[in-house]
């Protein structure tokens, strides 16, 4: 799949550079191509390619945001999506590491608000980046659970494939106003790992009777 990344930082180079190794096809979207993170994803992985914001979602079959949340009403409202389904990495966090818009409503469905043609999928927040970059256990017979997120159930079956690549078991939690709950688990992990000092690759599993 030919896959657009706005931001490809921490997040987005994890999950973009996963992906690349999988066979999927890397457009970094930015409308400087020279900035300081495109520069240095391109050079650790050199199958990238940077096109101006507008042109790599053109261009693309799914488009991640992996953006600093701050940031994502001024790059999101310009943008023409045109129906793509639109993933939506970020979390707004805020001081103390609570929740940014004070658990009102959730993050990714202001991405929507500002993406109105798009259909946001919230996933790939439940954990750090780390896991992103590697989501294999070989000493376990069950695989980390990505927990997901919409109002689109075609959109949220698109995902699926990625995370199976990645080597992610996929939940469906349900509509977009599911993912504030979603937040909620980013904001445990960070405090378990970045306050606390659990290990970063630690991982959630979904077990059934
Ligand atoms: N860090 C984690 O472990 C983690 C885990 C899950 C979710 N998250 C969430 O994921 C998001 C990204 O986190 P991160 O740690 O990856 O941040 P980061 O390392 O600071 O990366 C942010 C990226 O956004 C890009 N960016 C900024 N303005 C842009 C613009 N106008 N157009 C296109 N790209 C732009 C930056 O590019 P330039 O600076 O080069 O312009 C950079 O590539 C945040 O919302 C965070 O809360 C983080």
């Amino acid at each position: 799949m030919k896959l657009a990344f706005i931001g490809i930082g921490n997040v987005g180079f994890a999950l973009a550079d996963n992906l690349q190794k999988k066979g999927h096809d890397i457009v970094i979207a930015h409308d400087d191509v020279n900035s300081s993170s495109v520069r240095k994803a391109k050079e650790k992985n050199p199958n990238f390619r940077a096109l101006p914001l507008q042109e790599a979602v053109s261009g693309s079959n799914l488009v991640f945001l992996a953006t600093p949340f701050g940031i994502n009403q001024s790059v999101l409202e310009p943008l023409q999506f045109h129906g793509k389904i639109l993933i939506d990495c970020t979390n707004p966090v805020g001081a103390g590491i609570s929740h940014g818009l004070e658990s009102k409503i959730s993050g990714a469905e202001k991405v929507q608000e500002w993406a109105p043609d798009a259909k946001v999928v919230k996933s790939y927040t439940i954990y750090g980046y780390e896991n992103l970059m590697n989501a294999n256990f070989p000493n376990y017979n069950v695989k980390p659970v990505m927990l997901i997120a919409g109002n689109d159930v075609e959109a949220k079956k698109q995902v699926l494939p990625l995370n199976s690549d990645m080597g992610f078991e996929t939940l469906d939690v349900g509509d977009l106003s599911q993912a504030l709950h979603l937040e909620h688990m980013t904001l445990l992990w960070v405090k378990m790992v970045r306050a606390n000092g659990h290990h970063p690759n630690f991982t959630w599993a979904y077990l059934e009777q």
